[in-house]
């Protein structure tokens, strides 16, 4: 059940380049949420009036030096929302509506093997996940990709929690030159691939050719989608995307904020 509070940063790290890791009181909002959800992060009182969707980066649990029921979230400075974010300190008061939408759901087979394809933040609602499927039992690797290195966040934790873990850039400033897709389509062609189950978050383009990568080679595959959201709770319907309709041929608009973020590739259509 979404909650919605006025609630304290007790941390928000400068990780680089950008990138920063927001640790905030839950209050109890924490409590049942699925990795892959989201929050909707506002300020009150400063001139951004709408709230921003951000996954769950770290559930309680999940990074070591994590506050007693604290939950973070890992974001990048684009605009004037995440810069207002970043210049949150200690204290700062933040107006957090969730969980909201449908998180991953770990693999149902024993032995199935998660693999993460992440692009740059995209990587965000993995280390979530990463804790929880190692808690079940589950090994899962990683995929790892960037248009530069100064765009691989939490590299290191993942590096520790991944195994094997496959870093490709753009630029061959860090792991192999070129699209993530490139060691993704290697790994798609090994013997054990029926034992794959692909989770992939990150920019669009790059969710669609995991998707038909995925499809082509008959592997599970779910996404997290990204669309711009105003409400976060499926009323603006700002964030529809078009998926396979009950009909062949048909198809029809779905809320990423309430009928995803995450959804099978085969579901979407486009
Ligand atoms: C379900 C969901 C989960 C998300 N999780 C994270 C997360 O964990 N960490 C994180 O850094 N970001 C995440 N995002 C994206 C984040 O919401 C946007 O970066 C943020 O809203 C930008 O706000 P802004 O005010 O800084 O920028 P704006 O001024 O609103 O936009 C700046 C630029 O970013 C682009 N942009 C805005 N929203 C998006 C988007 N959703 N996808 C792609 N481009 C966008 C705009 O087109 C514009 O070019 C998530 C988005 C969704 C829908
Ligand atoms: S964000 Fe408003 S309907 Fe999805």
């Amino acid at each position: 059940m979404p909650r919605d509070v006025v609630t304290l940063v007790l941390r928000n790290v400068d990780l680089g380049h950008g990138n920063w890791l927001l640790e905030f009181d839950a209050e109890g909002a924490a409590a049942g949420m699925r990795p892959g959800q989201f929050f909707m992060i506002g300020v009150p009182g400063s001139d951004v009036l709408l709230r921003r969707p951000f996954s769950v980066c770290g559930l309680p649990g999940t990074f070591a030096d994590g506050a007693p029921g604290a939950v973070q979230v890992l974001y990048r400075v684009y605009g004037r929302g995440t810069a207002l974010l970043a210049s949150l300190g200690r204290g700062a008061r933040l107006s957090v509506l969730g969980p909201l939408g449908h998180g991953f759901t770990p693999p149902r087979a024993q032995g199935a093997i998660p693999l993460f394809v992440a692009g740059g933040i995209g990587s965000a609602p993995f280390p979530a996940f990463a804790a929880e499927l190692r808690a079940l039992g589950f090994a899962p690797e990683m995929h790892y990709g960037a248009r530069t290195a100064t765009e691989l966040p939490l590299l290191d934790w993942f590096a520790s929690s991944c195994a094997p873990l496959a870093v490709a850039t753009q630029d061959g400033t860090s792991g192999t030159r070129g699209l993530v897709t490139v060691p993704l389509e290697e790994r798609l062609a090994a013997a054990d691939r029926a034992r794959l189950h692909l989770y992939a978050c990150g920019p669009t383009p790059m969710l669609k050719a995991v998707g038909r990568l995925a499809l082509r080679s008959g592997v599970v595959c779910d996404l997290a989608l990204e669309a711009p959201m105003a409400c976060g709770f499926g009323v603006c319907l700002g964030c529809v995307l078009p998926t396979h309709g009950p009909g062949p041929n048909e198809v029809r608009y779905e809320r990423v904020c309430i009928d995803g973020p995450v959804m099978r590739a085969e579901r979407m259509a486009w």
